[in-house]
């Protein structure tokens, strides 16, 4: 099929590149155009494990082309994908503007039968709005069905999760809609869950708020199993165990980030109190998210006394391993706690180095993670990177001033980690491994 993706950032490109490995033809378009003038070389301008290399592959075969004017995809492209930033407002609302925008461009370059499917994570009733603007620039609805179809790729792992997922949310309003979704996807082997265009919005919006309360619920309980001596894998692992529960969603750590929890609940929460429908739950599960920052920021200061002038090394400032994203990153806020305690940060990261340097200007950046570490006072780690797991501990040692080590993944056997002689520091963990 022609298929046109509006928005080529982490999920319009995996999504266009995705699309085009199954053999479709796609056009990517973006406003942005030192981005399409990399993406035309083959170049992706973010990480994402296995991206550069299905991009150059399907450029080379010819089903994978860069525009940066939206006209270009209505016209060559039957149905088109809006993947466009939908950011938090100051109060949490979604901002639609971006949407907003795309659909009245589209609608300008209307002249024959177009799908516009929403794949940008909205609150319900966007596609309605969408449908209305379209509406007023182009008044002939026979050339034009919305559609929903939300992503629930994750970063890091979001060609895996594209081409393998758990289901695939289709909400129509028109059988011409739906078929021609249902043919988009008649290769995938996943649930297909064919639905209106509301519920399906609300599915995303629901789906990531409850994974989101299962982290922050974890993390909690994480903070009893400090304060009592309980051993937080164990229970989570207990938890898990129930098939109800499931073992997914409840590794703690120091809360959640990236551009989509933090925002997505913020936006659910609005939408819901818009609705007349109070979600209180969301509210104290984003504050739960803030206060574990906090207490990861007090665990460091209650070990090191005063932290005026000390050194504290960081590894990892990407808001979960594997991508370079830093959007709404926990280590942004844990940075700035420390320094506001005027602690020296002194930090690496395999991949999100780039996009930190532009947000920090006094954090000394390390060439890897033994030159992070060397003469600090303390050494924390805030994104569980798989080199990490791997580090010779024993080296580290040995380069820092003070062998204190705060594990805020959980990635180190506590009790391997104490034997070595760091004062070791987890996330509601107990000294000794017993299982
Ligand atoms: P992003 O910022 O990486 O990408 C959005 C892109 O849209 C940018 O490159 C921007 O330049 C472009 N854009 C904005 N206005 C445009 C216009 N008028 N014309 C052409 N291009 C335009 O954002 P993202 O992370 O890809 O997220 C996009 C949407 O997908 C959001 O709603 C997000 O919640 C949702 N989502 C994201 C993920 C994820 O893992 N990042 C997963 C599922 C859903
Ligand atoms: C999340 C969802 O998992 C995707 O299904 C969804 O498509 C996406 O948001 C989106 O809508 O954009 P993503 O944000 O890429 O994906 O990454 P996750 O793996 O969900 O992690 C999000 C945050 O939660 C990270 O900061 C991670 O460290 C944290 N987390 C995750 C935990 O602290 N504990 C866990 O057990 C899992």
């Amino acid at each position: 099929m022609k298929i046109g993706i509006i928005g080529s950032g982490y999920v319009g490109l995996v999504t266009g590149a995705c699309f085009a490995h199954l053999g479709n033809q796609v056009i990517c378009v973006d406003n942005n155009l030192e981005k399409i003038t990399l993406l035309k070389k083959g170049k992706p301008p973010i990480y994402e494990p296995g991206l550069e290399e299905m991009l150059q592959e399907n450029i080379k075969r010819k089903r994978l082309f860069f525009a940066s004017r939206i006209e270009q995809a209505v016209k060559n492209a039957e149905v088109l994908f809006i993947c466009v930033n939908t950011p938090p407002k100051e109060n949490g609302e979604a901002d639609l503007s971006y949407v907003e925008n795309v659909s009245r461009e589209i609608a300008r370059n209307l002249k024959e039968y177009r799908l516009i499917v929403e794949k940008s994570t909205v609150p319900v009733q966007t596609g309605e709005w969408i449908h209305k603007t379209i509406k007023l620039i182009q008044p002939r609805e026979s050339l034009f069905d919305v559609a929903s179809n939300p992503e629930f790729l994750r970063e890091g792992s979001a060609i895996h999760d594209f081409l393998n997922p758990d289901r695939i949310i289709l909400g129509v309003s028109s059988a011409r809609a739906g078929k021609l979704l249902r043919q988009l996807y008649a290769s995938f082997s996943a649930p297909l869950v064919v639905t209106d265009i509301k519920s399906a919005e609300i599915i995303k919006h629901a789906s990531n708020s409850f994974l989101a309360t299962k982290i922050a619920f974890i993390n909690v309980v994480s903070r009893i199993c400090d304060a009592t001596g309980a051993d937080i894998e164990n229970v989570a692992y207990g938890m898990g165990l129930d098939p109800r529960i499931g073992p997914g969603f409840l590794k703690a750590g120091i809360g959640f980030g990236g551009f989509c929890f933090p925002k997505d609940l913020a936006a659910f929460e609005r939408m819901a109190e818009k609705a007349g429908v109070p979600f209180g739950i969301l509210r104290e599960v984003l504050n739960s998210n803030e206060e574990q920052k906090k207490y990861f920021i007090q665990k460091v200061s209650n070990a090191l006394w005063n932290l005026r002038n000390k050194t504290i090394g960081v590894l990892g400032l990407s808001f979960k391993p594997n991508t370079d994203d830093m959007r709404f990153a926990p280590s942004i806020d844990i940075i700035q706690g420390l320094q506001r305690e005027e602690a020296l940060i002194q930090a690496y990261d395999p991949q999100a180095m780039p996009k930190c340097k532009t947000i920090f200007k006094k954090v000394k950046y390390a060439k890897d993670a033994y030159q992070a570490a060397e003469h600090t006072d303390a050494l924390a780690v805030l994104t569980e990177w798989d080199e990490f797991k791997k580090l010779d501990l024993k080296r580290i040692k040995k380069l820092m001033r003070n062998p204190i080590l705060f594990d805020g993944r959980n990635i180190f056997d506590p009790a391997e980690a104490r034997k070595l002689g760091f004062h070791y520091y987890a996330m509601g963990r107990k000294l000794r491994r017993t299982r």
